[in-house]
Parts: structure tokens; C-alpha cells; sequence
């Protein structure tokens, strides 16, 4: 496909002199700039917080229309421009997010007089891994951190290389999900040591570029948590209300930018060390289809309730990532069988899915083939083409498993021996017991999250909402789900502390399917996918208003059960890991009952 961008001014220079940092900013063919910055990491980067908010793309809000006019790309890149520019500034704001406290306690990167003083030139020479190399170290402001042992654990990959021998927070204003707490304790857990005062540095932005600067346009509902990547909640209106979740209200989990609009793409499917089938989009609408409704869920999903517990690390979730959704497309063993796979054989147990955007991760071969397991490439998501934030041009979508496992942008499928070998396979994406700690977590004795447990959530009324006792009854709305085709069989709620619960009625979304599905084959589809148990359920119950107890808050509880006796926990203690995976205890949510 074209590149928009090369349609346009092939030698655009932008030069920005903002503070201490000079940035020059080259474009040239295709979606990467050549950006050199000169950085000195010794000043307070919160005096540029007023320059960099100016931006909307500084602060993240970065939008772009879905139907290209001829000025967009120009707009695009201007604005991708000024993007990198201001981005590469705004770890402004990351400092000002979370960066420990700001009442004159310690910050992250402070210079600190217990640790030795390096040279730039010692710090940059730490840029490559042992055998070859002497370790890697980063600065962060005044600080030097040995991040050679943390590298095979970093959840962005082989990435963080980019800084290998110099400062981080350049590529982290390009990605701001490093604004977080969790991040600056583990930056500061490898600290050695202060980098010399006046080091300045020559960043090479070049192989980063404004990966975000592209990213579709999104529905305002959704709750942002994060715009470069994207992760972005529905919202509880939806997840209280829709059956099957909108797109636009559909929660986003993006590990990178969102690739390009694919004209054309071709999917390749591998055995490894035997046959390869390629096959094009038009081709596989032409092949015999199939549509699964399924529950999409983050494992971190109300992960933000297990860090009330026990800090974790990761983005703090509330109970909306989690969506369902109708897709349609080919089931994943008929492609397999065109490379000759219709069974495990020949030590062949897991099948690799690589992505446009470098994401990777994989399932086990017996999923895959399994008649009754529904696994689809899929290329319409609620009867429509899959939109890019969701993962077009194709979608494998794993029913019953983790939404790591239904790897989007997928642009290969590789039969093989072992699992991938993706960080997302390997070293993310790990549930270990509750004495595991960062320091203690050794990946390779833990399996990778496939499936997930039991869970429930309220999603009406919300934190906060105020109840008026003049209504004679409320109703409490929600969603409950288990993994690997465990249906739900009840759901109950409390609204006394867990003395008493009262059963919910549920609505498996059957009559939603007969009335919303257009098209019969897919109507057919979705009815066996509910029995199957790939879609949640949704709840409600009615509760007497007249009971509560008024001008005070009230806590509502609910909880779910499932088809092999699973139950959700009374609390996150047995759960709980640090990671803050498939956190799944009673959900509360405490509103205020109205004195009148
Ligand atoms: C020592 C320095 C670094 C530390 C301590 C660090 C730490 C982390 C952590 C904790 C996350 C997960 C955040 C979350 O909970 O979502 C993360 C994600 C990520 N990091 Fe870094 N990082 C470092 C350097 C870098 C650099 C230099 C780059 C890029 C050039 C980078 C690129 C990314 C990306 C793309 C992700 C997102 C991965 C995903 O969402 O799956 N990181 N990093």
C-alpha cells in the first residue's frame, strides 16, 4: 500500500529551540522522521510543561479523521511533526504524572550524594549486552541505571535498546505509558548511580518517529487511560446495556501505534520446516465462513481493584477491559489444513501468531483444531470490516481465552514445536503465586495465561452515583464471564456487606442475537457460540430502595459462579500477583444513598 505521507513534501524541516533542548525534526518518505535531539538531562523538564501542553498531541489527544482528505497527510505530517517535537518534550508531563513525591521528597533521576558519579562517556559505553558487551546502563535526569538484567523482562521488547548508553526519557515522551508509578520504581530499582552534570545528549529519535501520530480516530465514550498506546475502557453505560459492545465503545489495548489501513495483505500460514500456504483478503471471503460471539478480555482487567489490595505493576484497569463481540471469518484449522496440519503430530503443539505491529504471542495446537474450539481469523467485527483500532485487516479471535492470545493485525500464523517465542508469551502475561515478587519471578517456570476464571462486575450504578430512596426499586446491571466455555450459572448481589445475597437475572443475549444479526448464517453461529459459552452474560436485579438506609454509602457486592463450581473470591489475597493478572474477587462498588 502507499504510504499517505509520501504523497506529500519530501524534505520538510522543522526546527524547535524550546527550553535547553534543540530538536530538528527531517521527513523523508515513509512514516519515520529523522529526528536528532540534543537533550541535557540536568535541568527541571516542569518548566517546559506549559510550551508542551499547547499541543494536542503532546498531550495525547492525538486525532485523525478515518477518511483521508487530500490535506490530511500534510496536516498529518505537520502535526506528526510538531508531534515528535513536542513529544520528545513531553516527559514534561510524564514527570509531572507520577514521578514520586512533589512536596520536596525524592524523585526519580535526583542526583543522589550516597552513589558514584559516572562520565557520559562510562554511560555510553554501556550500550550493548554481555557476551559482546559490557552491560547496558540508561540515564534518567541525574540518574544511571544497569537495566542489563531487566531488558529480557521489559514489557515493550527489545525496544528499550534504543537507549542503550544514554537517556530514556526522550523515547518515553513517545511512549507515555511509561507515566506511571510502577515504572519509575522499577527504573529506580536498577539505579547505580549520577551521570556527570552538563551531559548532553545526541538522541537519535530516528527509528522511533511518532508511531502514534496516525492512530484512528476514537469514540469520546471510551475511558482513556492511555493514548501512545492506546488502552482505553468501555464504558460502564455500554458494558451495563449492550449485548454485543459497539466498536466505538469496544475497549482498545494497544501495545504500539495502530499500523496503517492494509489495501492489501496477505496472510501467510507456516509449518515450520514444512509447507507455507499464502492467502490474500479476497480469497479468504471467499472461503467457507464461520462467526463466533465472544468475550474479548485484558488479563489485566480490574487490575486498578487488585492494586487497592496490593500495589501491582501495570496499567491500573478498571472492570471495563473487557467487551464481546460478533466476528466473522475463517475458521483457523481449515487454513491449517492447506499446510497439511489436522493433527498433533511430530512434536507440532502450538501455533505462533505474528502481527503488523511486532505483537506476538501463541496458543496451544490443540485449540486451534479443535472442531468445537471456534478459533477464526476473523475480518468483520459486528458484521462490519474490522476497523484498525481493533486489529484490520485480520483478527484471530481465540474464544474462551485471554485477548492476548487474539492477536490482532495478524499478518502470520506459524505451526511449531514451541510456544512463541514473543515477550508476550514468554515474559508477560505470567499469573505467579502471591509470594512472587519482581525480583523472585522466574517466567520460565510459570505457563503462560490461556484461559481465564470466573468473573463478574457491576456496571450500573457507578462509584459515586447517588441513589435516590424515592425510586421505589434500582437496578444493579452487570457483566459476568468465565473462560474456556464455562457458562455462567449465577450471579448474585449484596448490599450488606456480603451477609445476604439476592440472586440477578441473567440474559445469555439470545433474543439480542434473533433480533440485531442480519445475516442467518451468522445469526446460527452466534446462538451455538452462546451455548458454547463464549459470550458473557449479562445481569440485573432490582433492588428495593426503601431498605437503605439514607445519608449514608452503601456498598454493593456481586459475585458469579460458574459451570465446573468455580466461584469468584471473597477477597484478592489468594489471587493476588504482582503483575495484577486475572483479578477476579467480588467486585464493589460504593454509591450515596440521598437522605431524601
Ligand atoms: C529502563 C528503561 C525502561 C523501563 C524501566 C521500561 C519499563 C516499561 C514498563 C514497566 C512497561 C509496561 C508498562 C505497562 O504497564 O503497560 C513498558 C512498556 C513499554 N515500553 Fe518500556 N521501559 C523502558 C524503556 C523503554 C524504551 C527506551 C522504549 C522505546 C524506545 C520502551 C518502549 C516500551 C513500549 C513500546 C511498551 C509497551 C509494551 C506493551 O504495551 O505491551 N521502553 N516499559
Amino acid at each position: 500500500m502507499r504510504n499517505p505521507i509520501t504523497r506529500i513534501t519530501r524534505n520538510a524541516i522543522a526546527t524547535a529551540h524550546i527550553g535547553l533542548a534543540s530538536v530538528t525534526l527531517h521527513t523523508r518518505p515513509g512514516w519515520h522522521s529523522s529526528l536528532a535531539v540534543r537533550w541535557e538531562g540536568t535541568h527541571r523538564a516542569r518548566t517546559l510543561r506549559a510550551i508542551s501542553t499547547q499541543s494536542p498531541l503532546a498531550s495525547g489527544n492525538t486525532r485523525q479523521s478515518s477518511s483521508r482528505g487530500p490535506f490530511l497527510p500534510l496536516f498529518a505530517l505537520i502535526g506528526g511533526a510538531v508531534g515528535i517535537a513536542f513529544t520528545t518534550l513531553g516527559f514534561v508531563d510524564l514527570e509531572a504524572a507520577k514521578n514520586g513525591p512533589e512536596d520536596g521528597g525524592e524523585m526519580a533521576g535526583d542526583f543522589r550524594p550516597d552513589l558514584p558519579t559516572y562520565t557520559q562517556r562510562q554511560v555510553s559505553s554501556h550500550n550493548q549486552l554481555p557476551p559482546d558487551g559490557p552491560g547496558v546502563w540508561v540515564t534518567y535526569r541525574r540518574g544511571v541505571y544497569d537495566v542489563t538484567r531487566f531488558i529480557e523482562n521489559h514489557p515493550g521488547g527489545e525496544r528499550i535498546m534504543l537507549a542503550a548508553g544514554g537517556p530514556v526519557d526522550p523515547f518515553w515522551g513517545v511512549y507515555r505509558n511509561h507515566a506511571a508509578d510502577h515504572v519509575w520504581e522499577i527504573l529506580e530499582s536498577h539505579r547505580i548511580g549520577n551521570v556527570e552534570e552538563g551531559a548532553k545528549w545526541d538522541v537519535d529519535l530516528s527509528k522511533v518517529g511518532d508511531p502514534f501520530a496516525l492512530d484512528p480516530v476514537r469514540g469520546p465514550e471510551l475511558i482513556m487511560l492511555n493514548t501512545r498506546p492506546c488502552n482505553a475502557e468501555s464504558p460502564p453505560s455500554t458494558l451495563a446495556d449492550d449485548f454485543v459492545t459497539p466498536v466505538d465503545t469496544f475497549y482498545v489495548r494497544n501495545h504500539f501505534g495502530v499500523p496503517l489501513e492494509q489495501e492489501q495483505h496477505t496472510l501467510l500460514v507456516e509449518v515450520e520446516g514444512g509447507k507455507t500456504y499464502e492467502v490474500d483478503l479476497d480469497e479468504l471471503r471467499k472461503m467457507p465462513k464461520k462467526s463466533v460471539i465472544a468475550v474479548v478480555q485484558c488479563a489485566g482487567n480490574r487490575r486498578k481493584d487488585m492494586h487497592l489490595f496490593k500495589p501491582v505493576q501495570g496499567i491500573l484497569w478498571g472492570p471495563g477491559a473487557i467487551s464481546c463481540g460478533l466476528y466473522t471469518g475463517v475458521p483457523l484449522k481449515d487454513l491449517l489444513k492447506r499446510v497439511g496440519v489436522t493433527s498433533e503430530r511430530g512434536g507440532l503443539h502450538h501455533v505462533q501468531f505474528e502481527a503488523l505491529d511486532k505483537y506476538g504471542s501463541s496458543i496451544p495446537l490443540s485449540k486451534a483444531l479443535d472442531p468445537l474450539g471456534d478459533v477464526i481469523v476473523a475480518y468483520e467485527h459486528n458484521e462490519e470490516a474490522i476497523t484498525r483500532d481493533h486489529g484490520s485487516p485480520l483478527r484471530v479471535i481465540v474464544p474462551g481465552h485471554v485477548a492476548a492470545r487474539s492477536v490482532k493485525f495478524l499478518k502470520r500464523v506459524v505451526v511449531s514445536k514451541e510456544e512463541s517465542h514473543a515477550q508476550w508469551q514468554r515474559r508477560d502475561y505470567k499469573m505467579f503465586p502471591p509470594h512472587v515478587t519482581p525480583d523472585t519471578a522466574d517466567y520460565s517456570t510459570v505457563p503462560a495465561i490461556q484461559t481465564m476464571p470466573v468473573n463478574s462486575a457491576i456496571s450500573h450504578p457507578t462509584p459515586g452515583d447517588r441513589i435516590s430512596p424515592s425510586d421505589a426499586t434500582m437496578p444493579v446491571k452487570g457483566w459476568a464471564w468465565s473462560g474456556d466455555g464455562k457458562l455462567i450459572t449465577s450471579v448474585e448481589v449484596s448490599v450488606d456487606g456480603g451477609s445476604t445475597w439476592a440472586p440477578a437475572r441473567l440474559d445469555q443475549g439470545k433474543e439480542w442475537v434473533e433480533k440485531n444479526v442480519s445475516d442467518p448464517d451468522a445469526k446460527r453461529d452466534a446462538l451455538v457460540s452462546i451455548d458454547r459459552g463464549w459470550a458473557w452474560m449479562k445481569w440485573e436485579l432490582d433492588v428495593d430502595t426503601k431498605t437503605l438506609e439514607r445519608g449514608k454509602e452503601l456498598t454493593l457486592m456481586c459475585r458469579a459462579r460458574d459451570s465446573s463450581g468455580g466461584e469468584q473470591p471473597r477477597s484478592f489475597d489468594l489471587v493476588y500477583n504482582f503483575r495484577g493478572f486475572n483479578g477476579n474477587a467480588y467486585h464493589k462498588v460504593t454509591v450515596q444513598v440521598a437522605s431524601k
